[in-house]
């Protein structure tokens, strides 16, 4: 089989994959490759939940609350949430759950729904970054308020300062990337959601790729690892 042939059946194929990792892993920036690649949906909770919250409906409401201090949302609305959206919407080639599950207790409900809507998660790939690179990550981070791009005023930073390179629009911090809420966040994620390491690790599905490396090769590692898949 040539390349080409091999590009082609890659980037036409199905798949369902989780993936984790701290905040300011890179689960979005990789996400986003995916989703361009593979043509993938990226289902991220974080990014439902922000939407709820500008539109506010039921879920934004009740997140505001957590997500402002840097908590997680209690699992009965984030899963009652992902329930529906993974109900509500068809994934002609597949998805990505970006920061679903975080806790055991997601990750189990996740498993009943699978059999529900018979699905299955074919990669489980989990970001892997020291904590101390992770504040300067979050903290120079920048949204497009209008289409959701994320930038990084050193590591990846727009052509012109404050604007989108995508679509123009004005780019800001998130609420939550204040010292307070990012250090609330980190000791979240190391008490509720790296638990989740082992739990696949003991399953046997998980995939470790290394997180603090320039971008692009952090996608290469991720491709290669799908490859097969
Ligand atoms: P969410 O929005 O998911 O936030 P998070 O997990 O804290 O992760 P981030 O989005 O901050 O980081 P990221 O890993 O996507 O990194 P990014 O690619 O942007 O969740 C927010 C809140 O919602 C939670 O705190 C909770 O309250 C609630 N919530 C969400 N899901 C929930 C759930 N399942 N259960 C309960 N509550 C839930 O990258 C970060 C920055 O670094 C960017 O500027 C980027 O440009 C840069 N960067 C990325 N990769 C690299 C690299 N390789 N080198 C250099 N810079 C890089
Ligand atoms: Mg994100
Ligand atoms: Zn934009």
């Amino acid at each position: 089989m040539d390349i080409l042939e091999n590009s082609i059946i890659k980037e036409c194929m199905s798949m369902n994959i989780i993936l984790m990792g701290p905040p300011g892993a890179g689960k979005g920036t990789q996400a986003t490759k995916l989703v361009n690649k593979y043509g993938l949906t990226q289902i991220s909770t974080g990014d439902l939940f922000r939407k709820a919250l500008s539109e506010q409906t039921k879920y934004g409401v009740i997140a505001k609350y957590f997500m402002q201090f840097g908590h997680l949302v209690p699992d009965d609305y984030t899963i009652e949430m992902v329930r529906e959206y993974l109900k509500e919407n068809t994934f002609e080639n597949g998805f990505i759950l970006d920061g679903f599950p975080r806790t055991i207790v997601q990750a189990r409900e996740l498993e009943s729904i699978a059999k529900e809507f018979n699905f299955t998660i074919d990669a489980i790939i989990n970001l892997d970054i020291p904590q101390e690179k992770l504040v300067s990550r979050l903290s120079g981070r920048r949204t497009c308020k209008n289409c959701g791009t994320t930038f990084h005023v050193e590591f990846n930073p727009p052509k012109v300062t404050g604007v989108c390179d995508k679509c123009g629009g004005e780019l800001y911090q998130r609420e939550d990337e204040s010292v307070e809420a990012v250090t609330v966040r980190l000791d979240t994620y190391n008490k509720q959601t790296r638990p989740l390491i082992d739990y696949y690790t003991m399953k046997g599905t998980i995939i470790n790729i290394n997180g603090d490396q320039p971008m692009e090769d952090v996608f290469k590692d991720i491709e290669k690892s799908l490859e097969g898949k």
